[in-house]
């Protein structure tokens, strides 16, 4: 694979077809922020009126860290997965409390919040602060194992492992938000799980699953 022309190819197309979603408006890392926690285990266009109101109820880290933890629980009913909600609260007072509002830059520190992964890490850092670090959930892996043809078991957190270091060779450096984003978004339009759209692909010409006709056999996933 040609790093250089893949990333360009992606990126040139994810600047291109990007749905207008509404934090994609700002690089706010609180915005970037709450959407990838309700975008963890929720829909796009169910999380859209949800992230919009909650940005008129608590449009800055503060007025979240400040707000009663009914009321945010309230503001998230029908999300689902409620200790999100709560760890994100506990996160962004703690941001206020040691780190004097500010949302940290650094990925150890990041990562040391309450309910803050590699993924909502990799996806505040490269969105928010440009730096090329892997957010790799299930879209990115059924992306990627096909692009590379992984025929590894993707449940396997030692898989999962292996997929951020494959980010690490592949990301741009120039533009790690929208190369993170654009194999989102491929996933969301295009790679998708069922009769992927191979024929519409940007980067069909390097991937290796599609020259063997076994788009539709990856990502492997062998259930416990
Ligand atoms: N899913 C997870 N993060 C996303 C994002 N930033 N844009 C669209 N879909 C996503």
């Amino acid at each position: 694979i040609d790093i250089h022309t893949f990333q360009q190819d992606l990126i040139d197309w994810y600047q291109a077809n990007k749905r207008d979603l509404p934090w994609r408006k700002d690089q706010d890392p609180y915005k970037i922020w709450v959407s990838e926690v309700m975008l963890q285990q929720t829909k796009v266009d169910t999380v859209i009126p949800y992230f919009n109101r909650f940005m008129v109820n608590y449009p800055t880290l503060k007025d979240l860290a400040e707000a009663d933890q009914q009321d945010v629980l309230k503001a998230w009913e029908g999300l689902g997965y409620y200790s999100r909600a709560r760890n994100l609260q506990t996160a962004v007072r703690e941001v206020v409390a040691i780190y004097n509002g500010e949302v940290p830059n650094d990925p150890k520190v990041l990562g040391s919040l309450k309910g803050v992964g590699p993924y909502t890490k990799g996806a505040i850092l490269s969105i928010a602060f440009d730096q090329p670090e892997p957010a790799v959930d299930g879209n990115v892996m059924r992306v990627l194992s096909r692009v590379l043809k992984i025929e590894e078991d993707i449940t396997q957190q030692r898989v999962k492992k292996q997929f951020e270091n494959h980010v690490r060779q592949l990301i741009s450096r120039e533009d790690p938000s929208s190369f993170n984003q654009g194999i989102m978004e491929l996933g969301a339009l295009i790679c998708t799980p069922k009769s992927p759209m191979c024929m519409f692909c940007p980067v069909q010409k390097h991937c290796q699953a599609f020259a063997e006709g076994m788009e539709e056999e990856l990502p492997i996933k062998k259930k416990a």
